[in-house]
């Protein structure tokens, strides 16, 4: 028997929250964030599924972009950092990337390289600081990148630090800052939005809306889950039980003995541990579910395996049953929080050791 656990990754689902980011901001564009391989759900394998109904795409890297081309994927793909080496001007035109752009430097090898890029996205330093020009600066960069002749469009870009707090006034100031230095450039296009701005927040009309963890039906909000968003969750994480043994009240499990049963009861030993992006973090208490009843950890997490027991102490649980680590009654987002982390950390530091599934629409919700 191979191990058995299965990351299940529901592609129509992924197009599912696709089209709803679109309805929330009907008229814009949106770029697919698939990013660190589709936030650890297969970049190829998403892309590849949204590619005929995409506008476009947006990685972190040509590396990312690149294997997407050679994965026969066709649409445009944004590089959402620029390039990092002036010599990857030359791949962008080659291969069509679009890029984002935020320094001289990224400009000057721009202009040595003479390549040819359809559409550059200007970064706009709103206020997170962490990339962008100023709105001083940035009429000069769209005048410069006009006159090399070798971009067909500039968009007027920026990023958000706040936007998943919707009490937060950042965003709006941040609206405001690049609304000023939209209207000193003149007719540009913009993009600012990330998934909880696209779903929380008034945003400039027409351009490019830059959807990534909803697509994977995960909520950016600390307080509420995908499902209760209306997002579709994309990934099931799965295992089965491969030893049981009873426990007297008192007996101390695992590593370190991290966990003591409270009264008598059967633990179960599951496949699936840290090695495999489960978070080492995950406190006893953190749920899961086995065979549909609820569940929780019960014992520090090792590389390859955890220990767990029914949440009612009454119930058995059976060698080989199966066991949902999240997905489907048991929100990502939910386990996430008991490992003092976010859901896009988890599904983005998934391994390759579990087996990957891909559903395409024939056992969809
Ligand atoms: C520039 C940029 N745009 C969009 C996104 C997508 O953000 P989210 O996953 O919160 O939708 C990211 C993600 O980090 C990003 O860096």
């Amino acid at each position: 028997m191979a191990r058995p656990l299965t990351a299940t990754v529901d592609l129509e689902a992924i197009l599912q929250n696709y089209r709803y980011a679109k309805k929330q901001q009907p008229t814009c564009k949106a770029l697919a964030v698939v990013k660190s391989n589709a936030y650890g759900h297969g970049a190829v394998e998403v892309s590849r599924y949204l590619d005929k109904e995409a506008d476009a795409f947006a990685v972190a890297a040509i590396e990312e972009a690149i294997t997407l081309r050679e994965a026969g994927i066709v649409s445009p793909i944004l590089l959402l950092e620029g390039v990092f080496e002036g010599d990857e001007w030359g791949l962008c035109e080659k291969h069509g990337f679009w890029a984002a752009l935020e320094n001289t430097q990224q400009l000057n090898e721009l202009v040595a390289s003479q390549a040819k890029i359809d559409k550059v996205f200007l970064k706009l330093d709103s206020g997170m600081h962490r990339l962008g020009v100023d709105k001083e600066t940035a009429p000069t960069f769209v005048r410069a990148l006009k006159e090399t002749g070798q971009v067909g469009e500039v968009v007027l870009m920026t990023h958000f630090a706040c936007a998943d707090d919707v009490s937060d006034l950042t965003t709006i100031q941040q609206l405001a800052y690049f609304e000023q230095a939209r209207q000193s450039i003149g007719d540009i296009d913009a993009s600012v939005a990330n998934s909880a701005a696209i779903m929380k927040w008034s945003v400039p009309e027409g351009g490019w809306i830059r959807p990534g963890i909803m697509l994977y039906g995960i909520s950016p909000f600390a307080e509420v889950s995908g499902r209760a968003l209306g997002l579709r969750p994309a990934m099931t994480l799965s295992t089965k039980i491969i030893s049981t043994r009873q426990l007297k009240k008192g007996d101390k499990v695992g590593y370190g003995l991290g966990y003591m049963a409270a009264e008598d009861h059967v633990l179960a030993t599951i496949a699936v541990g840290y090695g495999d992006g489960y978070p080492r973090h995950a406190q006893n208490g953190t749920p899961l579910q086995i065979n549909g009843q609820p569940a929780c950890l019960a014992g520090r997490v090792s590389m390859d395996m955890l220990t767990v027991r029914m949440q009612d102490y009454s119930a058995v649980p059976a060698m080989g049953e199966d066991v949902v680590l999240w997905g489907g009654d048991v929100p990502v987002e939910e386990v996430a929080d008991h490992a003092g982390t976010i859901g896009y950390e988890l599904v983005t530091r998934m391994t390759s050791r579990p087996y990957y599934r891909y559903l395409r629409g024939e056992a969809s919700q």
